[in-house]
């Protein structure tokens, strides 16, 4: 990587400095990290853009562990029978293999790298279960920290990583990425380079309460579509069912990890009773969307707001679980003695960029890989702890795919910044939360999209603008193929289409149209193509 400051900013127009490098990477969490690095090792160029500090990614919040494929009772054919079934009919069965067959040689690779598992009493690496499972093949580390030694471990791998800048737009001419353009500390800058990897994470903060840092604005999937890639499965998103609840409690909320029920503990309401009991027969270890729907049906039906893990029969708790064990704590509650009270909180988006399993969008130069991609592993609803599987093998990929530009020479002339639609994150959060959350309507829905298309259009001029306009945009897209898709489906519940039908197990692509409006390009439903 070249980077130089541009004095007046002459050498492209409307830009304060410029870089050149053979692939930039956009977001510093496990996807992103695995790709540079994998691609530096083969001798490109890399420079990786962050907005954030180096653990502001939601690597860094990731509890339970990776899944992997345990190398004794367990088999890829199970991994993958377990993914594909928690996705309720719209996984991508070759990918998902594809993927879970990669997990075990990521993981040694990262376990190379410096990253330490937990072991077991007999010196083997610690396996636990999580929601979906049939066995437990959950690899973690610090008890519940797994996503801060993924991160530690990348971040002392030492990579240039360029702190607080914003991706603004992906440049593209007739054959494909010529470069990206950000917003920095130093001004706007340019980036020349044949390849670009958005690595951005979720969408986490389209909603009121999120997992998900406040970075987590959907950035990517609004520089994916502006470029001109498809967005697919965006209306599955995933509420995880146990995050720690407080009265009134807003923005990052911390996670109670799925792990603490699969070690035993489990989901009551006020009155003492079960909440998944006769629901599902993996009770509090169903599917996360089977979970969390259970839990809104008993708040409902209880007139409450939260429900309670019960964990205080679990035996060292604090040791296994010292990260929820400190959230805990910290709003006064000991889970050694007392229930933990716990609702569903956004968590996770299934859906994303399209990509093939290395990471390839439809347009040349443009990848995507970890939680902002839609490989197809997840479908309609991920497999718990599959995330930082999915970030280590496709990063992998990616950065060994991009190879395939390297050489080319790419210009980008002008630093022009996007105009775009932009409602406040205030108030898209108000209304995602209200209408596009864990049960939605065709009513609810509606009343999203008329506000949102009433926005004005704005040219970004500050990071807060480039993040409201990502998420208006998302929203957006995302309402428009939870409101097409008129039945429920994994994470994805209509109450006025309470039935999940086959003329629906199928994707839905959202892209811009012709005229710059989002559209969905064939609406189709199966059996009637
Ligand atoms: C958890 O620890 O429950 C979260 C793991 C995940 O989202 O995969």
């Amino acid at each position: 990587m070249r980077g130089r400051e541009v004095p007046g900013g002459t050498a492209v127009q409307g830009a304060s400095w410029e870089a050149h490098a053979d692939l930039v990477v956009v977001g510093g969490g496990v996807a992103g990290l695995t790709a540079a690095r994998t691609a530096s090792l083969r001798g490109l160029r890399v420079l990786t853009v962050s907005k954030g500090g180096p653990t502001d990614t939601a690597t860094q919040y990731a509890q339970g562990g990776i899944a992997v494929v345990a190398p004794e009772g367990d088999s890829v054919a199970g991994h993958v029978r377990d993914t594909v079934e928690a996705g309720a009919g719209l996984c991508d069965e070759a990918a998902v293999h594809s993927i879970v067959e990669g997990g075990p040689r990521a993981v040694a690779a990262l376990t190379d790298l410096g990253a330490v598992f937990d072991l077991g009493r007999d010196g083997a690496v610690s396996r636990t279960r999580e929601g979906g499972h049939s066995v437990r093949r959950i690899i973690h580390a610090g008890g519940d920290a797994t996503g801060a030694e993924v991160q530690r471990a990348l971040n002392a791998a030492g990579l240039p990583v360029l702190f607080g800048a914003a991706a603004a737009r992906v440049v593209t001419d007739a054959a494909g990425v010529t470069g990206l353009i950000v917003l920095s500390d130093k001004g706007v800058g340019v980036i020349h380079a044949p390849a670009v990897l958005l690595a951005t994470g979720g969408l986490g903060q389209l909603y009121s309460c999120s997992t998900n840092p406040s970075g987590a604005t959907a950035d990517g999937i609004a520089l994916a579509l502006g470029a001109g890639a498809a967005v697919a499965d965006l209306e599955f998103v995933q509420f995880h069912p146990t995050v720690l609840f407080a009265a009134g409690g807003v923005g990052r909320r911390p996670l109670v990890s799925e792990a603490v029920r699969g070690e035993g503990a489990r989901l009551v309401d006020a009155e003492g009773n079960s909440v998944t009991d006769g629901v599902h027969p993996r009770g509090d270890l169903a599917p996360r969307d089977v979970v969390s729907r259970a839990i809104a049906d008993r708040i409902n039906r209880l007139g409450t707001d939260h429900v309670y893990l019960d964990a205080r029969h679990l035996i060292g708790f604090a040791e296994r679980f010292p990260t929820v064990t400190a959230s805990c704590l910290e709003v006064g509650i000991d889970p050694a003695h007392q229930l933990i009270p716990v609702a569903p909180a956004a968590h996770y988006s299934c859906g994303g960029v399209v990509t093939d399993v290395h990471g390839r969008t439809a347009v040349p130069g443009l990848y995507a890989a970890g939680e902002v991609a839609r490989t197809g592993l997840h479908g309609a609803n991920r497999l718990a702890s599959n995330s930082l599987l999915e970030g280590l093998v496709v990063g992998e990929r990616v950065g060994a795919a991009a190879t395939e530009r390297a050489g080319l020479r790419t210009e980008v002339t002008a630093a022009e910044f996007p105009a775009a639609s932009r409602t406040g994150r205030a108030r898209v959060q108000a209304l995602m939360t209200a209408h596009g959350s864990v049960v939605r309507t065709g009513g609810g829905l509606a009343a999203v999209a008329a506000e949102l298309a009433q926005a004005p259009t704005l040219t970004s001029a500050t990071v807060a603008d480039l993040e409201d306009a990502a998420l208006t945009e998302t929203a957006t897209a995302l309402v428009l193929a939870a409101s097409a898709r008129t039945e429920s489906r994994g994470c994805h519940t209509r109450s006025d289409h309470p039935e999940r039908t086959e003329a629906w197990r199928r994707s839905i692509e959202v892209r811009r149209g012709a005229s710059g409006a989002l559209e969905i390009p064939d609406l189709t439903p199966i059996g009637a193509r």
